[in-house]
């Protein structure tokens, strides 16, 4: 990764502030960063709650870890130095859309503590919710929605998460939502009880 600093940048400021955006749409804008295992749910419940949010007239947007590595992180692999720069770019993308009003999503694994605690050291206390999203490995690797477990088991991926990367689990997260047994409309339940339960969301 190259190591070149900006030199002579200037912070620019906006004549349209985040607290203008967020008075226009009734709603906070905060980071739900939802974090666990392949085939844990994270990107099914992301996009539940967008719908979710979109329906309810709520600004929202998911970054999913798939979709990203088409793009934006597309020249990174899964060594952890790859994923530790997947997850602070991802973090400085959400500190935009947050601050563009959004109600922001991401759909990552983010196996490093070290890596989520400094995306959430980016925000205020209120505005990074750590949602994890628990789910026995031995239920994820059943699902294998994409087949890469048994890819991992067969030594065909390499550094596969849960396989032969580690995931470690978060400590205290805001959240926990059990996406191995709870329903997916529970889940969206739960999450929004908590905005709600903090003044973050109306109550329509
Ligand atoms: S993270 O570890 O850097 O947060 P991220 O969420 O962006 O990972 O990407 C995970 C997705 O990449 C998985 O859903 C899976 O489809 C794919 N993938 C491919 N190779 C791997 C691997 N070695 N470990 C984990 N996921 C992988």
């Amino acid at each position: 990764m190259s190591k070149q600093q900006a030199h002579n940048v200037m912070w620019q400021n906006p004549l349209v502030r985040r607290d203008d955006r967020e008075a226009q749409n009734a709603h906070r804008s905060v980071a739900l960063w939802l974090t666990g295992l392949p085939c844990a749910g994270k990107s099914t419940l992301a996009f539940a709650l967008e719908a979710h949010f979109h329906q309810r007239g709520c600004q929202s947007y998911v970054l999913d870890g798939d979709n990203v590595r088409h793009g934006l992180c597309a020249d990174l692999g899964f060594s952890e130095q790859a994923r530790t720069e997947n997850i602070r770019r991802v973090g400085e993308v959400t500190k935009l859309m947050v601050d563009a009003g959004l109600i922001t999503i991401t759909a990552f694994i983010s196996p490093f503590r070290e890596d989520r605690e400094r995306v959430r050291n980016m925000f205020k206390p209120d505005e990074f919710i750590e949602v994890y999203c628990a789910c026995a490995l031995e239920v994820c690797e059943a699902r294998d929605v994409k087949g890469l477990y048994k890819r991992a088991r067969a030594g065909e991926v390499k550094q596969f998460t849960g396989v032969s990367s580690p995931y470690e689990i978060p400590l205290s997260p805001e959240l926990v939502v059990d996406t191995a047994q709870a329903s997916l409309q529970a889940c969206v339940a739960q999450v929004c009880a908590y905005l709600q339960s903090k003044g973050l969301l109306l109550d329509v």
